[in-house]
């Protein structure tokens, strides 16, 4: 990056909340890419590779938002999203200053989404939700695909900083929106993985490989491209998280909920959903998603 576009960037300063698996990702394309960035997250120590790096960290949501102009949530879910912005004593909405931008880029339901865009409303703040679709590799290499819900205006005004984290925008609708097709695409994909493994569950007792199920599946048109990343991991056996069962299920959670409240059946969902249960039951939590497959050995 010149200098000069280090000089213009350097006059926008961005709260970055939540440095999890996928928040210290996203906030470390935004050093790298010359913003000024506070920081918080509730366990302090994930902070310290961030902070040696050169973002300040604060010790409360509200302190870290302070004097920013955009601010950026990505936690786990609906109760740590409604900490981070609306604790009374230390929630990031107390110190956003007027011209600030809100932005909730953690998967959650749209409900709640719905209920934090009046809290901002209230006070006249812009907010948009942010959703990504991708994982800790698509997260380094700044290749997310936002889902945006929101004024068309705000996103314009926040699109170069998505575009540092982000590779594609899409605009979904208004408030909640992006939230809802987040949902969407989550559920189509844990619902194929949980496919694969009880397919996988049938071939393997026929006396067919993995390898060579996957080899044959990855070559026809019924196989997305996402699920033949998943079937070469599980061929491979290679489970480690990068999008672990306990979110995958947090999200199958949401998404039947949503169904529920928008009046739309889910049978498949719900049904997928105790698959994803049952992976937890039995240990596999903090496996990636592929680990699902384990449910049929
Ligand atoms: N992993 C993926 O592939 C992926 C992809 C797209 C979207 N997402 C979504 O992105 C969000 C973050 O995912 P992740 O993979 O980064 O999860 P993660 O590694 O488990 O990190 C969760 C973050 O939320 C914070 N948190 C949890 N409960 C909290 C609370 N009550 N108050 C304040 N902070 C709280 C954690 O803080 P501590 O460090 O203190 O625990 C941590 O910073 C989730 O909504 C997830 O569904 C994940």
């Amino acid at each position: 990056m010149s200098d000069y576009s280090k000089s213009v960037l350097m006059g926008q300063k961005i709260a970055f909340l939540g440095l999890g698996a996928m928040g210290s990702r996203m906030a470390a394309r935004l050093l790298e890419a010359g913003y000024d960035l506070s920081v918080f997250n509730r366990t302090p120590d994930r902070a310290a590779p961030l902070v040696g790096r050169g973002a300040s960290f604060e010790d409360s949501p509200r302190a870290a938002a302070a004097g920013c102009d955009i601010v950026i949530s990505m936690v786990r879910d609906d109760e740590a999203s409604r900490e981070i912005w609306l604790d009374p004593g230390r929630g990031a909405l107390a110190g956003l200053r007027d011209e600030a931008i809100a932005i909730e880029s953690s998967t959650l339901t749209p409900a709640w989404v719905e209920q934090l865009s009046l809290a901002m409303a209230e006070r006249q703040l812009r907010f948009i939700d942010a959703p990504v679709v991708g994982t800790r590799p698509q997260a380094e290499a700044g290749q997310l695909i936002y889902l945006v819900g929101g004024e068309v205006a705000v996103l314009e005004r926040v699109r170069a900083v998505l575009l540092t984290i982000g590779g594609a925008i899409h605009h979904a609708g208004p408030i909640g929106a992006g939230t809802v097709m987040k949902l969407a695409v989550n559920a189509l994909f844990g619902i194929q993985v949980a496919a694969l493994g009880e397919a996988l569950g049938m071939t393997r007792r026929s006396g067919i490989s993995d390898a060579d199920a996957i080899e044959a599946l990855s070559s026809m048109p019924v196989t997305s491209p996402a699920l033949k990343g998943v079937g070469a991991l599980v061929a491979a056996r290679k489970f480690d998280p990068m999008f672990p069962i306990e979110l995958v299920d947090k999200d199958m959670g949401y998404y039947v909920k949503t169904a529920e409240r928008l009046g739309s059946n889910t049978p498949t969902g719900s049904a997928v959903r105790a698959v994803y249960r049952q992976a937890i039951e039995a240990g596999f939590g903090g496996d990636n998603i592929a680990g699902v497959a384990k449910v049929f050995d």
